[in-house]
């Protein structure tokens, strides 16, 4: 297999997005659209990848200074069409002799199966492949010429179309392939004569049909290959992102009582036979564990749910939120940076943060982990197999023993030992007749005020 490199183009204004944010950084599934296009130029094994940014965007810049390295930015200065574009990026791929894909860092759910049969087609001897798809309205995207054959003889801009071109429903999603040698000559032939006065990388194929080479395209859903214009599309991305991953989780074996309700992350890792109630979100980084049940309205985020626990209804998994096997989370309870050991409960009204909680221990309804004292946190370490009563306040650092009990309504201050009984409240004492005197006593009152 030849290496593979990839460009993906990001240095267009997004103003249609209306945001402080640059477009290509606004997630889908939680991931930013542009690192959506940088996971799929790995997933089919880019050894390179350059992101084509203008000299405005810092913000993206930094952005991929982060996560692929500076080495990885070119920088188009101005921009001047999609050719030009990718041209911006051959100096950084000096040195790279291989195929060569073009992306774009506005349109985040491609498979990595389309990439692969563009591939494919240079392999099979293509110099050009091109991925097209049938458009509902085709409006104002490129269209492919192709000849009887099923060649691809040309794309031409709906701009610069005739009106029998402009009539062809079949489209050019604007991701390309071709040796990146061949792709660089190409593009060093291009002219900015067109109606939009720039340097389309759309020329290439012509181009490449002159010098006696064949293109090809390669057909994949409209779906897949939606860019990301403004708020209205970015929403209409999501929506298909979610339907995809919905359908992928039924199909490996996951119970969604009512999927359209069910919210997911580009990584949610769902186990077979875990059970999703309606009405659950998944922030990015979680795990739910084979037979697992995530009751109605819970929220989850940088959470592991063990094997057979069960969550909600109404839970707020956070980050850090790690259930061993068997847990169970019962309705408003908020678990942060804590550990529940193996069938350890907290079944109501509770906030867990930065604990550790023994295997089977009990917390009541209304405990606090009290972890924050406004500067620091601290960790409450709650022994296996002991009971904290109700309404508890167990301020951090503290340790409850393994076995110990917690009188109900406790603010716990000071460590307890295992198997101890601790009651940390006011002791109750009881007077006799207490009320029945007191009621007659303000009755006469009031009723001698009423005469006077
Ligand atoms: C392009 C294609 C068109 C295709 C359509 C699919 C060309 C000439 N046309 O048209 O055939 O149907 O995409 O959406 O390629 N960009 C840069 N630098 C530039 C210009 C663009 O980085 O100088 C980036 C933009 O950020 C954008 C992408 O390239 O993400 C596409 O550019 P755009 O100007 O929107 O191309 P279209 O006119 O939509
Ligand atoms: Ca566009």
């Amino acid at each position: 297999m030849a290496n593979r490199a990839a460009v993906i183009l990001a240095a267009g204004q997004g103003t249609r997005m209306r945001s402080s944010l640059p477009k290509v950084l606004h997630p889908v599934g939680g991931r930013s659209m542009v690192d959506w296009s940088i996971a799929l130029a790995q997933a089919v094994g880019c050894e390179r990848i350059v992101v084509v940014c203008s000299a405005s965007g810092q913000r993206v810049q930094d952005h991929v200074a982060e996560v692929l390295g500076s080495d990885a930015i070119a920088i188009q200065d101005p921009p001047m069409g999609t050719g030009h574009a990718v041209q911006s990026a051959e100096q950084k791929l000096a040195g790279f002799d291989g195929e060569l894909v073009v992306l774009y860092g506005d349109t985040p759910l491609i498979p990595a199966s389309a990439i692969e049969a563009l591939f494919q087609e240079l392999g099979a001897g293509a110099t050009v492949g091109v991925l097209g798809f049938h458009a509902a309205e085709p409006g104002s995207y490129g269209r492919l010429i192709t000849d009887a054959a099923g060649n691809l003889d040309a794309i031409v801009e709906a701009k610069d179309a005739t009106d029998e071109q402009r009539a062809v429903s079949f489209c050019n999603s604007g991701v390309m392939a071709a040796a990146s040698k061949d792709m660089f000559q190409l593009l060093g032939q291009v002219t900015n004569e067109n109606a939009k006065k720039e340097y389309y990388l759309t020329d290439i194929v012509g181009l490449a049909r002159s010098a006696g080479g064949t293109c090809r395209a390669v057909t994949c859903d409209e779906e897949d290959v939606l860019g990301v214009n403004s708020r209205v599309e970015l929403a209409e991305a999501e929506s298909v992102f979610q339907a995809k991953r919905r359908q992928e989780l039924l199909a490996a074996g996951v119970t969604m009582i009512a999927p359209d309700t069910v919210f997911l992350t580009h990584d949610t890792v769902i186990e077979i036979d875990v059970t999703l109630e309606p009405h659950v979100v998944f922030g990015p980084n979680v795990i739910v564990k084979s037979g697992a049940k995530v009751r109605a309205f819970s929220h989850l985020e940088g959470a592991q749910v063990g094997n057979d626990c069960e969550i909600g209804p109404y839970v707020r998994l956070r980050p850090g939120a790690v259930l061993e096997q068997g847990a169970k989370i019962g309705n408003f309870v908020e678990v942060k940076n804590t550990t529940m050991g193996e069938g350890a409960k907290a079944n109501h009204l509770a906030y867990l943060g930065d604990g550790e909680v023994g295997a089977g221990a009990n917390i009541g309804a209304g405990t606090i982990f009290c972890n924050y004292d406004g500067f620091l946190k601290y960790t409450t370490k709650v022994g296996a197999g002991a009971f904290v009563g109700s309404n508890s306040a167990l301020v951090a650092p503290v340790t409850i023993g393994d076995g110990a009990y917690v009188g109900s309504g406790s603010v716990i201050t000071k460590d307890v030992e295992a198997n101890a009984l601790a009651v940390a409240r006011g002791r109750q004492m009881q007077k006799a007749g207490w009320a029945t005197a007191f009621r007659d006593k303000m009755a006469a009152i009031k009723a001698a005020k009423k005469k006077g």
